[in-house]
């Protein structure tokens, strides 16, 4: 089964009188051991499509499938859950909450559903480890670099082990050294079982996916 399957999946907006899908008809499949760039540029729809593969935002029609469950049909509570459980946000540009700390962010979406409290610090505390900014752990995000930043919301967006970690733009912001660091994470958590959604519009950055999309006007397009 399919991590994530999406079957025409649609987001009509309206510019002024006129309606526009900014997102057209997609049926993607997010496979386990996947690591898929989506290219395209800015205004193409690419936030768009994450937001409604999250669950973010509700689709004009079609559908999004987690695990083979349809998350349209469900209640929002349920929606939530799955979603909160399988799949790993990491949102374009700066995300963290800044009156909280690095360590309190990493958590958030651990006790946002009041789970167990179980080993969820040494888990976070383990994944700032891999993310080599353990150090930064009681910080407040403004004393951090954009990098260091990006990493934390990355560590976030794995506290709950999702099968999918989706990323809007995630070198956006960074410098080439950086940018290079932050998706050798990336390959190292796609090598450990983590499927991996990312949209950009840098092609040395898509290049580190393993299937490549372009998105060109909502509609998206597969490179063979
Ligand atoms: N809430 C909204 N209402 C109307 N238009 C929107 C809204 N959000 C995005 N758009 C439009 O949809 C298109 C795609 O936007 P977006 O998904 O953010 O593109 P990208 O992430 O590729 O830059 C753009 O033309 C944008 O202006
Ligand atoms: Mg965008």
């Amino acid at each position: 089964m399919a991590q994530i399957e999406t079957a025409g999946l649609t987001k009509e907006y309206s510019r002024g009188v006129r309606p526009f899908d900014a997102v057209h008809d997609v049926s993607l499949k997010v496979e386990e051991g996947d690591f898929i760039s989506v290219m395209g540029r800015s205004g193409s729809g690419k936030s768009t499509l994450l937001n409604l593969v999250a669950g973010l935002l509700r689709p004009t029609s079609g559908n999004v499938m987690v695990k083979g469950r349809d998350i349209s049909a469900l209640s929002d509570r349920e929606s939530s859950f799955i979603r909160n459980s399988e799949i790993g946000y990491v949102p374009q540009g700066h995300s963290l909450l800044g009156n909280l700390t690095v360590l309190e962010n990493v958590l958030l979406p651990h006790s946002l559903f009041r789970r167990k409290t179980g080993d969820a610090r040494e888990r976070a505390v383990s994944l700032l480890e891999s993310m080599g900014i353990e150090d930064l752990a009681d910080s407040l995000p403004r004393a951090l670099s954009g990098g260091e930043q990006r990493r934390a919301a990355v560590a976030r967006a794995l506290i709950n082990s999702p099968s999918v970690l989706i990323a809007d733009e995630p070198t956006g912001d960074l410098d080439t050294e950086t940018s290079q660091q932050v998706m050798e994470l990336f390959q190292k958590i796609n090598c450990s079982g983590t499927a991996v959604l990312m949209v950009t519009h840098e092609q040395d950055t898509a290049n580190f996916g393993n299937r490549h999309f372009t998105m060109n006007g909502g509609i998206l397009t597969e490179k063979m």
